[in-house]
């Protein structure tokens, strides 16, 4: 079991101004930041972090939605870090996530649902490692 996870603050919570309440969340929650930094990703850039979702019908949105402006990406650590985030974070549809979660506090709709997670160990080292050199991951 890994003790890292990955995260992305979407731009619907950027633009809402939710970055700094939902990295108190996350701090409060027992994680240690151990990478962040801001960045607009081109159309290109989204669409490569979401290949995997390439032949799904929501692919295009989801494309422009996370190049609409900047995200905040973070590398996570926490003992069982990716099913507790998952758990900080709640389900992918805000209208499905439970009370307290940051989906559920911030999130508008399963398309705009305000922080992504990474869903296994393999999956946080591979996207951490999209946008984090070994050199800026400590
Ligand atoms: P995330 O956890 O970042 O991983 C894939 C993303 O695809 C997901 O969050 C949502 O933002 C998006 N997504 C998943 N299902 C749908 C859907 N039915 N319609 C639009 N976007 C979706």
């Amino acid at each position: 079991m890994s003790n890292r996870t990955f995260t992305m603050i979407k731009p619907d919570a950027t633009e809402k101004g939710h970055t700094g309440a939902i990295l108190e969340k996350i701090n409060a929650a027992g994680f240690r930041i151990a990478a962040v930094k801001m960045v607009h990703l081109s159309k290109e850039k989204a669409g490569e972090f979401y290949a995997v979702h390439k032949e799904r019908p929501f692919y295009g949105e989801l494309v422009e939605f996370m190049s609409r402006g900047p995200i905040t990406a973070a590398i996570l650590e926490k003992e069982n870090a990716v099913e507790d985030f998952r758990k900080l974070i709640g389900a992918t549809n805000p209208a499905q996530a439970a009370e307290g979660t940051i989906r559920k506090l911030y999130a508008a709709s399963v398309g705009e649902n305000a922080v992504h997670g990474s869903d296994s160990d393999e999956n946080a080292r591979i996207e951490g490692d999209f946008f984090f050199s070994k050199l800026e991951q400590f």
